[in-house]
């Protein structure tokens, strides 16, 4: 074992498999010790059970590591709130916060039901502030915290299923709101955008098969994603976010998976038109039907091609 992360309490939700269960184990063996948070549901987002969670204590446990389970639902605030409890009452403090925890509802918005839409809000964006809004008060009053969230590349190359591409983009502009508001205090926020073979890849194979059939994915695409590696490759770059080395970054978010660590480039207008609206008024339609191909709209393409 590593002692990187020696005296640190860390709380990962949803790791009862997949990612965050890769998270629990890398941060426990470098002496973090761990709230194992997981509601143990279906990818779909039913059902409840304690046995993932368990299990992965027991697995830390087994490595000479600290670890307690909780199993509770991060899309419930005061839910929330028991998660971070848990934390205090076990371990007496809080230092690492790894939202990860998440479901998916996939289908096209003519089929997706009110239901898929929420659920997914729920646990991915709504759940994020709920762990967040408990967990910042500790941090702020312990003097130190790292915030480390789960978005997804398709926050910006979102290929369908709005509603959990809507809230992984949700996710990535509360990490930046986080992190502006935080900027003077000694607690940073950041997110990931993982990448890895779990049972939440594979759920959504059949998915991606339907958009290859519709001519919405090409082949290439399909076999680049679904060849993907083990959760363990997601972990060390959230590890070292969690420590004392990444006490300067904050407000950013990492691709992470396999051999590869990137970061994403904060979105910024790319060109404008202009007039002046104090003597001339608002952009007439005759204006903007020649401005806005011929200049304002001239190589911008969508970002599938
Ligand atoms: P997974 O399905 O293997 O694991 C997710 C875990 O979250 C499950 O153990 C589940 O019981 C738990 N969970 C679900 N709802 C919960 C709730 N309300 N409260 C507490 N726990 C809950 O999925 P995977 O792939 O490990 O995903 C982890 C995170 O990584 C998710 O946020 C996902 O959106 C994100 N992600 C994963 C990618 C991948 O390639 N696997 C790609 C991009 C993002």
């Amino acid at each position: 074992m590593g002692d990187l992360l020696k005296g640190k309490v860390a709380i990962v939700t949803g790791s009862g498999r997949g990612v965050g269960r890769g998270e629990a184990l890398a941060l426990a063996a470098e002496g973090a010790k761990v709230v194992v948070n997981d509601l143990g549901g279906e990818t779909e987002g039913g059902g409840a059970s304690k046995r993932p969670a368990d299990e992965v204590v027991a697995e830390i446990k087994k490595k000479g590591g600290q670890a307690v389970a909780n199993y509770d639902s991060v899309a419930d605030f005061k839910a929330a709130g028991r998660i971070i409890q848990t934390a205090l009452d076990s371990f007496g403090r809080l230092d690492i916060l790894v939202n990860n925890a998440g479901i998916l509802r996939d289908n096209p918005i003519w089929d997706m039901t009110e239901e898929d839409f929420d659920i997914v809000v729920a646990v991915h964006l709504k759940g994020t502030f709920n762990t967040c809004h408990h967990a910042v008060k500790v941090m702020k009053a312990q003097g130190r915290g790292r915030i480390i969230n789960t978005a997804s590349n398709q926050w910006r190359n979102p290929e369908g299923h709005v509603n959990y591409s809507g809230a992984k983009g949700g996710i990535v502009s509360l990490t930046w709101g986080l992190a502006w508001e935080l900027q003077n205090t000694p607690i940073t926020c950041n997110a990931i955008a993982p990448f890895a073979d779990t049972r939440m890849h594979e759920s959504s194979a059949p998915r991606r098969e339907e958009l290859v059939k519709a001519g919405l994915m090409r082949g290439e695409r399909f076999d680049q994603v679904q060849d993907r590696p083990a959760p363990e490759f997601v972990a060390p770059m959230v590890v070292y976010l969690a420590s004392d080395n990444a006490a300067k970054i904050t407000g950013q978010i990492f691709r992470c998976g396999a051999g590869k660590v990137a970061v994403y480039s904060h979105p910024s207008e790319i060109k404008g038109i202009y007039k002046n609206f104090k003597r001339d008024g608002a952009w007439t339609q005759d204006e903007l039907k020649d401005l806005v191909p011929g200049s304002l709209m001239a190589g911008v393409r969508p970002w599938w091609g």
